[in-house]
């Protein structure tokens, strides 16, 4: 028997979070790797195993880095730390794009080998029929509009969707694209805070904003940005909620004084055999 309540406690589904439009708002981060997956569990309602690990993990300069294997390997870790968050993984760059039936077969795929909850996938209109298929297999999306990492390149940077009449427009039909396509939730990323927040006055599944608006129903950070470990550029979005840069910093620092000057290790880091004074 379980000897706490959120051991025995049931994952939070897509359904659920679904139903939560509107009221108490939805709690998201990324996670990459197991320790951060059993950290974060019992605090967030979500995490995604987003395909920013290219980046934050293995320091690719874009999220075209990321590939079907490594967003399998880590839901793997992430679902090994996890027991109550709905787990979501992003579908990487090339692994849906090309028609509907692509984007079920890598869909399927995520979910058979890591068991997690959901996938997410960027794009509106251009995706809609990627998403039906989907979730007409009854697999749960996540949609993503707005600022799209994927296309980056394509974009020729991050630019902040939602400046101009018709970007607005074009957002509008992504949200209700994704919507009607039959996605549980839709991230919204990097979009002017007026465009965000009416998107999710009309939407009638909870939006998730990164870089958009308080307004939304819910709100997704990078682990490693919230957290103060991200070693490069911090987008302005991002609150830091911790410095763990410096703390690892000052712990190098530390554990190389000592071991240059012998003190460690100490008497009580290693083994002495028994019968001597310090075993
Ligand atoms: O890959 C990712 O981390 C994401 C979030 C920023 C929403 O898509």
């Amino acid at each position: 028997m379980a000897s706490d309540a959120t051991a025995a406690a049931p994952r939070i589904t897509p359904a659920e979070l679904s139903a939560r439009k509107g009221g108490t708002p939805i709690v998201c981060l990324t996670a990459y790797t197991y320790p951060i997956a059993r950290l974060l569990d019992p605090h967030v309602d979500l995490l995604l195993v987003g395909d920013s690990v290219a980046m934050v993990l293995h320091g690719h300069k874009t999220t075209l880095g990321a590939t079907m294997e490594m967003m399998i390997l880590h839901g793997q870790a992430v679902m090994r730390g996890t027991r109550r968050a709905c787990v979501v993984l992003d579908m990487p760059a090339g692994s849906y794009e090309n028609s509907p039936a692509a984007a079920l077969a890598s869909a399927r795929r995520l979910i058979d080998e890591t068991g997690c909850d959901a996938v997410k996938l960027e794009g509106g209109v251009d995706v809609a029929e990627q998403i039906a298929a989907i979730t007409g297999a009854g697999i749960a999306v996540m949609g993503h509009i707005g600022l799209q990492p994927q296309s980056v390149e394509k974009d020729g940077g991050y630019k902040i969707k939602g400046g101009t009449d018709a970007a607005i427009a074009t957002l509008l039909a992504d949200a209700k694209a994704v919507e009607r396509a039959g996605a549980f939730s839709m991230v919204i990323e990097g979009t002017m805070e007026p465009v965000a927040a009416e998107i999710t006055r009309r939407a009638a599944i909870p939006t998730i904003g990164i870089g958009a608006s308080a307004a939304c129903d819910g709100q997704i950070l990078v682990v490693d940005d919230a957290i103060g470990l991200t070693v490069d550029r911090v987008p302005k979005f991002v609150k830091e909620y911790a410095s763990l840069r410096d703390m690892v910093a000052k712990a190098a620092v530390c554990y190389a004084e000592e071991v240059r000057a012998r003190a460690f290790p100490g008497p009580e880091h290693v083994f002495q055999p028994k019968g001597t004074k310090e075993s």
